[in-house]
């Protein structure tokens, strides 16, 4: 009985001190974990590794499950793939090393101990690619006259297969116009959309405006960055429009007098000043022309003509003519007395920060209480239908005394459009009225 007890204890410490080597039989190699499955962007490195435990005298082999490829039998590698290392640490931790995975690397690897029967596990090796923009199918810049279409498209690859959508690069929105049938009515509808992400490849954009013209962004992604995106410019063309918001200014002999005309164009116009005799305006000691860009297709013309004199009134007309068409709007400038402090005058626009010393007579003042209608849209106003309608906008500055006659709904009568020689008279006739 005591030696019986004895032996078993010895085989018990044998088996502590000498493990798997010699008790090979005893203790069957196992896996103490399964293989971990890897998503590897292509060109990147790739490492499977294989947890054992009782290896004993047995060997871990790596095989590509698809090809049955051997890839490497214990420390040796079989395959003829440079890229692939084998290392292991213990006997316990069997790594295959795939460097710079290409996409046939990709699939199921398989790790297997030469037991009887062969004992294996596998692992996924699954390579992602960052998403690409593929030229040949995306659309470059377009050219589009206003209220014509445009069809966008933009293909793009990558693993998984990319999503595509579309943005404006000034941040506004999209708009979708779908034309729909009314259900059960030979009728159709126009229904609009406003989006300022539109999902999928092909972006059709109907009826176009002058406003929709502008950078887009056609943005493909996939979950493996970097997300790409080209840019596409639409080109919306349309001929010249001037919106002339005074249409009739007055001004004081020896003060500086400012003209302005706001032209929308597309392609970009050539804008010149011309005066009475025909003959086009440049800058000089007496007058100054200038063009600040509003926006892609906006445009204010500003001439100032310094130091006001009689020879200098007149009508003066601004021009804007492009490959589409041309354009022109006059604008008359007229001189007024210059504002004494007995004079009664009108004081009206307050819209102007200057600080303004103010001559106002009571009754032209509710008159001119009603609001001016100054007409600050931006589209639609075609420089050509130039009626204007004299409101009687008096501004008696320290520096620029200016009448603004402002189009719009006013009490003045229409026809003093023609000629307001004075102050005077265009209080005298209003008041008539
Ligand atoms: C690895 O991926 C395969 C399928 O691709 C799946 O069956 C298996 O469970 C995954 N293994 C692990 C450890 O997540």
């Amino acid at each position: 009985m005591v030696d019986r007890q004895k032996a078993l204890l010895m085989v018990l410490l044998a088996l502590l001190i000498y493990p798997n080597d010699i008790f090979g039989g005893a203790f069957q190699p196992e896996f103490s974990g399964p293989i971990t499955n890897l998503t590897v962007p292509l060109g990147r490195d790739a490492t499977f590794t294989c947890l054992v435990k009782h290896l004993g005298g047995y060997r871990v082999g790596w095989v590509k499950a698809d090809t049955k490829a051997i890839q490497a039998i214990h420390d040796h590698v079989i395959t003829h793939n440079q890229r692939v290392t084998v290392s292991h640490s213990d006997h316990t931790m069997w790594n295959l090393h795939i460097k710079g995975v290409q996409r046939e690397d990709g699939g199921l690897y398989m790790c297997q101990i030469n037991t009887d029967p062969m004992k294996s596990q596998t692992g996924m090796l699954t390579i992602v690619e960052p998403p690409d923009i593929i030229p040949e199918g995306t659309s470059s810049d377009m050219n589009v006259g206003e209220g014509g279409q445009v069809k966008l498209t933009c293909r793009a690859r990558g693993v998984p297969a990319p999503r595509v959508s579309w943005r404006r690069e000034d941040g506004r929105n999209i708009i979708i116009r779908e034309q729909s049938a009314v259900s059960g009515q030979n009728q159709k509808s126009h229904v609009s959309t406003t989006v300022t992400e539109y999902f999928g490849e092909d972006l059709k954009i109907t009826k176009i405006s002058r406003n929709e013209m502008g950078v887009y962004l056609c943005i493909a992604s996939n979950g493996i960055p970097p997300a790409v995106s080209k840019r596409i410019f639409i080109n919306v063309h349309f001929s010249p429009v001037i919106h002339v918001p005074n249409q009739l200014v007055g001004a004081p002999l020896g003060t500086d007098v400012v003209l302005e005309c706001f032209v929308e164009a597309s392609p970009k116009s050539i804008n010149y000043w011309v005066n009475d005799k025909g003959a086009m305006i440049i800058s000089s000691v007496r007058h100054d022309v200038q063009a600040v860009a509003k926006s892609q297709f906006e445009v204010r013309m500003i001439l100032t003509i310094r130091n006001l004199q009689k020879h200098d009134v007149g009508t003066y007309r601004c021009a804007a003519k492009n490959s589409l068409g041309d354009v022109e709007s006059s604008i008359r400038l007229y001189d007024i007395a210059a504002p004494a402090k007995t004079q009664t005058a009108v004081q009206l626009s307050f819209d102007d920060e200057e600080d303004e010393s103010v001559y106002g007579s009571a009754e032209m003042d509710k008159m001119e209480n009603r609001p001016l209608a100054v007409d600050n849209t931006v589209h639609g106003h075609v420089g050509s239908a130039s009626v204007a309608t004299p409101s009687s906008a008096i501004r008696s500055g320290k520096k620029r005394p200016v009448i603004n006659a402002k189009s719009g709904t006013d009490p003045c009568p229409r026809r003093f459009s023609v000629v307001l020689s004075s102050l005077v008279s265009l209080m005298v006739v209003c008041r008539r009225w």
